[in-house]
């Protein structure tokens, strides 16, 4: 049996005909840029969200370096997220000219909110969460601490569409979330998309106007901005895939059910933890293991595909060097990265499956 860690071909497979017919229309117009898919995907990610406003932009990093440019964080500004994460986070931080400022994650994999505070000084404007492989990191206490100094919220809801916290669905807590519609994500287009949601009028102008050189007409150029649109092919396939997205995330939580129940009792395996005020999504379902290249190897020589994320920290990386954090700064964070190991994951696995690769994992550990 051969498992791959994303199946996108199952995908496409289940949802051919609308995905082809969607495709076709766009093909039809010729309206590649702009238009009535684009529009009607915003207002419907937007309701999604149970947000006022969505922009679709051109990937997920775009969509942070938005948000940061529209929260007004440049230069000399620091903002403060984790350093468990995909290095997108960081990077829209330093692009803007600001300086990213780490703390370490929790038994969720998500922001430590209890060494959020001590980070804070003058320099600091914004903190970014991320909800990560799936689960929304705990934002009452760090909309409390934010509020308290005044500091923008920006979510990095990249691998949590649809998650809930307290009911309500992630994206729709901080000033502005981001979301990337990378190929593989929960929500993935058929390339390149992202977007940028909020609830704040004023802000959602500016990010319209940014994402599009900082045009206020035809043009008429208000601001200098990015060139950073959603493209009319993705907003028709983004639009189909969305009106499956929740079946879709109550099958991953099935699967997630199945795998844990079957890893329970694995010695030296730790499951994933999931805080009880949550509807984690799982975009990835990651694992902690001893041993872990030597579990990794024979899961692959057994046809199973799995992934690490992420294998380096970011503070441990060479392009975030000039930050000067030593390996130990985030105990958390350095202690996960040999032990982390991403389980195939994706709607269309079946429980034969989970059965193969938790059987294959089993024996693995307890032969070694
Ligand atoms: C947590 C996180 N943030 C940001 C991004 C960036 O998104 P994109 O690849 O669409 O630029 C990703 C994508 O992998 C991500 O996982």
């Amino acid at each position: 049996m051969t498992i791959p860690l994303v199946d996108l071909k199952a995908q496409y497979a289940s949802i051919k005909g609308e995905i082809d017919a969607a495709i076709e229309e766009v093909l039809s117009t010729c309206s590649f840029v702009g238009g009535k898919n684009v529009r009607a995907f915003e207002s419907e990610f937007a309701a999604f969200c149970n947000v006022e406003y969505a922009v679709g932009v051109g990937n997920g990093t775009d969509a942070l370096q938005l948000a940061l440019r529209a929260c007004g964080i440049e230069k000399d500004t620091e903002v403060v997220t984790v350093s468990h994460t995909f290095t997108a986070t960081a990077e829209a931080i330093v692009n803007v000219g600001a300086r990213p400022v780490f703390v370490d994650v929790n038994e969720t994999y998500t922001i430590d909110v209890s060494q959020v505070a001590d980070r804070i000084t003058p320099c600091v404007q914004a903190i970014i969460p991320v909800h990560l492989y799936g689960q929304p990191a705990d934002m009452d206490p760090l909309l409390s601490l934010a509020e308290k100094h005044g500091l923008a919220v920006i979510e990095d809801a990249a691998q949590a569409h649809g998650a809930r916290y307290n009911g309500r669905r992630s994206g729709s807590f901080g000033h502005l979330a981001c979301f990337s519609f990378y190929p593989g994500k929960n929500l993935g287009a058929y390339g390149d998309a992202g977007a940028v949601i909020t609830n704040d009028p004023e802000v959602a102008k500016r990010i319209d106007m940014l994402h599009d050189h900082g045009r206020t007409g035809k043009y008429m150029h208000e601001r200098i901005g990015f060139n950073s649109r959603l493209d009319a092919l993705q907003a028709a396939v983004l639009r189909v895939k969305l009106s499956h997205l929740d079946r879709w995330n109550a099958a991953r939580r099935a699967h997630a059910a199945l795998y844990d129940r079957l890893l329970a009792d694995v010695p030296g395996v730790v499951t994933p933890y999931v805080s009880s005020n949550v509807e984690h999504v799982y975009h990835l379902y990651v694992i902690q293991v001893s041993n872990r290249d030597r579990v990794q190897a024979a899961l692959k020589a057994a046809g199973i595909e799995t992934g690490i994320h992420y294998p380096i920290p970011l503070h441990e990386q060479p392009a975030y060097a000039h930050l000067r954090y030593k390996p130990r700064d985030f105990p958390v964070t350095h202690a996960l990265a040999p032990r982390l190991l991403s389980l195939p994951m994706y709607p269309e696995l079946t429980d034969e499956q989970i059965h193969y690769v938790a059987d294959t994992l089993k024996q693995a550990v307890l032969c070694g």
